[in-house]
């Protein structure tokens, strides 16, 4: 694994969106050889995304040769509740870049039939080529996706139902009720995301530093479903400072002195 840590979230926020736009880049996209992208949703990537926007803007990047796969979607919101992750997504970045809209995947919460709606959202992926980068998120209690704590380590696309916990923390974006947090969601599994070539993880705020110590320093256990990443051989985690406050000094240092060269602390978001 590596860790990437930056002073702060826009700095981590440009480090991601530049690595991003250099792997599609490098990859050279065509329509029948199209970059696979998995992507979250959360307050984390929105940074990423404005800043992947503004290349796009400036004529440094384009998405019309990348298919998208979403993590996740709750299950029951319609698609045009300002919350929903489909709104999101488009919201944030799929309304301001030159993606065809026949190549975003997002789960369908509101599918007649929810198993099947899993069943062949594994089976899109596999049938796009797998995920060649998944951009992700953790939540504070080290879920990736909907993978809460217990969730299993060799998971694929399900039904998760959200820890009270999640709810809370989500219900900040439902008018802090946490009534209105849908119960269930579809969430690709641990596996879905390990089967990825390469994963970047991006955790900021002190709220995530336990999480992100379990993620780096503590066991691959299936109470912290983002230490599986400990596991994947192209894991990637760029994280700000108030993130890594629970590392221990050597662990800080160790990646700090090894991605030194890496970091590039000239990295500036650019603000529209
Ligand atoms: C949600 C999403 C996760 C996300 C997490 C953290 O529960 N399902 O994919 O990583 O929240 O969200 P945030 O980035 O807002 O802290």
């Amino acid at each position: 694994m590596r860790l990437i840590i930056q002073p702060d979230y826009e700095k981590l926020s440009c480090w991601a969106a530049r690595y991003i736009a250099k792997a599609i880049k490098e990859f050279s996209p065509t329509a029948d050889k199209p970059f696979v992208l998995g992507l979250p949703t959360g307050s984390s990537p929105i940074a990423t995304y404005r800043q992947l926007v503004a290349m796009h803007r400036r004529g440094e990047l384009s998405f019309k040769h990348v298919v998208t796969f979403n993590m996740d979607e709750y299950i029951g919101l319609p698609e045009d509740h300002p919350q929903s992750y489909h709104a999101f997504m488009w919201d944030h970045l799929f309304s301001h870049v030159d993606i065809p809209k026949e190549q975003v995947n997002i789960p369908n919460g509101n599918a007649a039939d929810i198993l099947q709606e899993c069943a062949s959202y594994e089976q899109r992926i596999a049938a796009a080529g797998g995920i060649r980068l998944f951009l992700g998120g953790i939540g504070a209690d080290g879920h990736l996706a909907f993978n809460e704590p217990y969730s299993s380590l060799d998971s694929v696309t399900r039904v998760k139902s959200l820890t009270h916990d999640t709810k809370v923390m989500n219900s900040r974006f439902f008018g802090n009720d946490i009534s209105k947090v849908p119960s269930t969601a579809i969430t690709v599994g641990v596996k879905t995301v390990m089967d990825a070539r390469e994963v970047l993880l991006l955790v900021n705020g002190h709220a995530k530093a336990r999480a992100l110590q379990a993620a780096v320093e503590g066991p691959v256990s299936h109470a912290w479903t983002c230490s599986a990443l400990q596991m994947h051989a192209r894991a990637i985690i760029v994280c700000d400072e108030p993130s890594a406050a629970e590392l221990k000094v050597g662990t800080w240092k160790y990646f700090k002195d090894i991605e030194a060269e890496h970091l590039d602390p000239d990295c500036l978001l650019v603000m529209e």
